[in-house]
């Protein structure tokens, strides 16, 4: 093969690795959330973000859930809803966050950030996550920061 083929092929695999959805691994997503400072936030230790970013997207900052019951969607690594925190464009929304939701489906996750202080904030905390309450609520969560160089 020609320089030049193999140099084009190189170039072809970096831009689909490029599209490819940002997943991120365990401890780095704790350190990009510690830095965020989640960490202790409304007196929720760092565990139970990662945990909730868990079972919410898996890690994956590109996720977009199916169609809820009403119609919204969850945007994201902490699958934020379009009815109550964000703008899909699709239905009415009381956009508690001010933003589109496609801000939230980005690799960089510090929107994602912002937003979920906010969320947290309502009386009922973390409890606004459904798979926090289910996976995470009340369980040892050392096991999420375990390891981790934060
Ligand atoms: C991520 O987004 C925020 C705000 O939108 C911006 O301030 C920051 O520089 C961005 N970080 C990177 C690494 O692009």
């Amino acid at each position: 093969m020609s320089r030049m083929k193999v140099l084009c092929l190189v170039l072809l695999c970096i831009l689909i690795a490029g599209n490819e959805a940002k997943v991120f691994e365990r401890c780095e997503l704790a350190t990009v959330l510690k830095r965020g400072g989640l960490d202790g936030y409304r007196g929720y230790s760092l565990g139970n973000w990662v945990c909730m970013a868990y079972h919410e997207s898996r890690y994956d900052s590109r996720a977009v859930g199916p169609p809820n019951w009403d119609g919204s969607r969850d945007y994201g690594i902490f699958q934020i809803n379009s009815r109550w925190w964000c703008d899909n464009g699709q239905q009415p929304t009381a956009n508690g966050c001010g933003k589109p939701c496609s801000a939230f489906t980005t690799d960089n996750i510090s929107e994602d950030i912002v937003c979920a202080k906010r969320i947290v904030q309502d009386p009922q905390g973390m409890d606004a996550w459904v798979a926090w309450k289910k996976y995470c609520k009340g369980t040892d969560l050392s096991q999420w920061t375990h390891g981790c160089r934060i």
